[in-house]
């Protein structure tokens, strides 16, 4: 198939211009079937002069369907809310799916880690909905829907059915929140019962399920959470194979979807030449994947699976960035990857 496919760049803050610099050199030394649309969001918007999400971004991603983004920040206790939350709401990119698996030479206290987190991406206490109720006392508002809870419990079980995954694991707070978790859980649980008995549903109130997890990862296979939850728990997941710098993730809804690692802006190390491009690099491999899956575009799966082969190969060949143990720049990493990439 001769076809290109337009997809939406958002480099974002912070570490995310170098790292998506580093990424699409990486794509280009592969003639992946891409053309790029470069746009902004967030704190890079505004010193432009725009909207913090301006309305030519959000336009173009609901065009293509398709955007790689970068990292963005969002102002802790005050400022505007976070662009990440708008689009996943705003797109209803409903399904964030996180794989967090071990890779060779990468040091951590697991190996052979291969776990995905499915999080639920609209509702829970992200809804926005915070107000003070008099002054000293503020709230903020958890929403579950029916339609919301039983949408990502389908999700989450056609993904482990395509996947041939054997398990999913709820992880709930459900004898505390007995509405929104309870329906949360009632869902997945009718979901199992009804449509996908040949899968296991295991559930388990999520302060017992982070004890299990940091014990011994290898008890899970999928784990489906609500937002917050599904939030806190990757980060989590990161730190069981070596970090933020190689997890990546996806947002995906039933007309598009967005690309992006699980790490923010990092502005600790912003502008030095250290951050691990690796997380949005297999982000930008499970887009290539995506890309074979709905477009039926094949040289896509082929690509994806050259890159995957090259950055196992130079973390093999001990090539690391510091996060990781090495002392690779983002660039050189990403150099070491173009060189490893098999014709
Ligand atoms: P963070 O993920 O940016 O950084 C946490 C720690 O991990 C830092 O020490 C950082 O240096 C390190 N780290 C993260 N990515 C790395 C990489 N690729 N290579 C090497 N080290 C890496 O989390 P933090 O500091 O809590 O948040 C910073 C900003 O990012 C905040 O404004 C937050 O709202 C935003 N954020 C944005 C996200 C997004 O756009 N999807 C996701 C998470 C946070």
């Amino acid at each position: 198939m001769s076809t290109t496919h337009p997809v939406v760049i958002i480099p974002g803050d912070g570490i995310g211009p170098e790292v998506m610099d580093a990424v699409l050199r990486i794509l280009e030394a592969t003639n992946a079937p891409l053309r790029w649309l470069r746009h902004k969001a967030g704190l890079a918007a505004l010193e432009e002069g725009n909207e913090v999400l301006p309305r030519t971004t959000l336009e173009a991603i609901e065009h293509e369907g398709l955007a790689l983004k970068g990292p963005c920040t969002t102002p802790v206790g005050k400022g505007f809310s976070s662009i990440n939350v708008q689009l996943r709401k705003r797109l209803n990119l409903y399904a964030a799916v996180r794989p967090v698996r071990s890779l060779p030479g990468v040091r951590s206290r697991y190996e052979n880690v291969d776990l995905v987190i499915i999080r639920e991406n609209t509702e829970g206490l992200y809804s926005g909905v915070e107000n003070e109720v008099v002054p000293g006392v503020v709230m903020s508002m958890k929403v579950a829907t029916e339609t919301g809870c039983r949408r990502i419990a389908h999700w989450a079980f056609r993904y482990a059915t395509q996947r041939r995954r054997r398990k999913i694991t709820v992880m709930h707070k459900a004898n505390i929140m007995k509405l929104t978790d309870g329906l949360f859980l009632r869902e997945a649980e009718r979901v199992q019962h009804h449509e996908y008995p040949n899968i296991d549903l295991e559930t388990t109130i999520i302060d017992a399920g982070c004890m299990r997890l940091v014990q011994d990862p290898s008890q899970f296979d999928i784990l489906l959470l609500e937002n917050l939850y599904g939030d806190v728990v990757s980060d989590l997941c990161a730190g069981l194979v070596g970090g933020l710098g190689v997890v990546p993730g996806a947002n995906i809804g039933d007309h598009g979807a967005i690309f992006e690692a699980v790490h923010g802006s990092a502005p600790d190390i912003a502008g030095k030449d250290v951050a691990n491009p690796l997380a949005l690099l297999m982000s930008a491999v499970m887009m290539l994947n995506y890309l074979a899956d709905e477009r039926e575009d094949g040289s896509c799966r082929e690509i994806a699976g050259r890159i995957k082969a090259a950055y196992n190969q130079a973390l093999s060949d001990g090539c690391r960035t510091r996060d990781l143990g090495g002392d690779l720049g983002t660039k050189a990493f990403a150099d070491a990857i173009i060189e490893r990439l098999s014709a």
